[in-house]
């Protein structure tokens, strides 16, 4: 497979998707400032190119939330995967085992807790939304300890759902007018090989995890509706009294973007954050995740495992993640594209080209073990110096 990099696999999602589910995925908030801003700030920043250190062994591995990990790199949780390739999260999770990386099951994907965990037959971690039904939850997070998933992650940046202006335009979350219908149809006809391969031999099309309040095969409407009406816009940190009577494992909140909710966090015994803007698709106009994930390591000490994503592409972008006291960083369009462009093969082929790319940037700055990199020793002074003014 001759793909370069998660540029062109997103080339090749733009080509093999309807226009509605590649802009779904593509797409942020409202004006898309905090979406630019993640890449924008990772493409400014500049490492530190060292000469003459010995680079023959280079370690990448590490250890998060008890998992051995073959670089600090996860797959994070996109809903709706299995719209973009048949039961999409079975295949997307099968390349994470066999990359040695973990796999973070979305609430909102097609294929239910069950089916990953039978498919795979190994650990993998759950991203949870705390909905309204306090008892669906409780049952929610038993099924994801029965198949065997051995940490949590609650998401905490959408307590009320943000528009993108991509989907409203795409016709994806809009009322479907007679035009809008006839728009809809010609994607989809026009796009045979995901139509057949995800329209007819991917059913069912309803988020599995979601079945017992939902039905197997929901309206796409409904879904909205549902997802809008049911999360809980009531919740609080005393909500982690419920949470924590419900999961004794690892427990990570992801969507922290301030250096006084980590510590919050770290307070009521939280294992771990993943600073995070979800993408850029909620609150428009919040910083990048890199520009803050500095404060925020310092804010949680050695009380919390701090770990980010937002605008990663590259094994480059995991190493400036990592410089900046990132203990894993986690992919989110970078998979989705190369699910959707190449299928299985091409989250195989991405997951090694990131890990090509972290090594050869990590050799070229001189250091040989994940667990070894520093800012200083890694980063440009200007880089540094920004970092650190923020
Ligand atoms: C299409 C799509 C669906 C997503 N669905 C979820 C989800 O169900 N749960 C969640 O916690 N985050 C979700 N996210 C956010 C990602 O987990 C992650 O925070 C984000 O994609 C990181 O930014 P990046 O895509 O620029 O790397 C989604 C993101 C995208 C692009």
């Amino acid at each position: 497979m001759n793909v370069a990099g998660v540029s062109h696999f997103r080339e090749l999602a733009q080509q093999h998707l309807p226009n509605f589910l590649f802009q779904y995925i593509d797409g942020g908030a409202y004006q898309e400032q905090t979406l630019e801003a993640n890449r924008a700030d990772l493409r400014d920043m500049v490492f530190r190119q060292r000469a003459l250190v010995d680079v023959t062994e280079m370690d990448l591995s590490t250890n998060l939330f008890g998992m051995d990990m073959s670089m600090p790199v996860g797959l994070g949780p996109i809903g709706l995967a299995g719209m973009y390739r048949r039961r999409g999260e079975t295949m997307a999770a099968r390349a994470a085992v066999r990359a040695g990386l973990p796999f973070v099951l979305s609430s909102l994907a097609l294929c239910d807790l069950e089916e990953v965990g039978a498919a795979i037959n190994a650990p993998f971690w759950f991203q949870l939304y705390v909905v309204k039904d306090r008892g669906f939850v409780r049952d929610l997070i038993q099924r994801a300890k029965d198949v065997g998933c051995t940490a949590l992650f609650h998401t905490v940046d959408v307590p009320v759902t943000a528009v993108r202006w991509r989907d409203i335009r795409s016709g994806l979350s809009a009322q479907p007018s007679f035009a809008g219908g006839i728009k809809w149809w010609w994607e989809i006809l026009t796009h045979p090989s995901w139509a057949w391969d995800v329209g007819v031999m991917g059913k069912p099309h309803g988020c599995g995890n979601l079945t017992p309040v939902m039905g197997k095969n929901p309206k796409l409407n409904d879904y909205w509706k549902w997802v809008g009406q049911n999360l809980d816009a009531s919740i609080t940190w005393k909500d982690y009294d419920f949470i924590r009577e419900q999961w004794d494992g690892p427990l990570i909140i992801k969507g922290i973007m301030d250096p006084e909710d980590a510590r919050t966090a770290a307070s009521v015994g939280i294992d771990g954050v993943v600073v995070t803007n979800h993408g850029g698709r909620q609150l428009d106009g919040a910083p990048s995740t890199i520009s803050m994930l500095p404060r925020i390591v310092e804010a949680a000490g050695d009380k919390l495992a701090v770990t980010m994503d937002g605008g990663v592409r590259s094994g480059g972008d995991v190493l400036k993640a990592l410089a900046c006291g990132a203990k894993g960083v986690f992919l989110g369009r970078a998979w989705a594209y190369a699910l959707a462009g190449a299928g299985e093969k091409g989250v195989d082929l991405m997951l090694a080209q990131i890990r090509q790319e972290l090594a050869s940037e990590m050799a070229m700055c001189g250091v040989t073990s994940v667990q070894d990199i520093r800012a200083q020793d890694v980063l440009d002074p200007r880089t540094l110096r920004d970092i650190r003014d923020v």
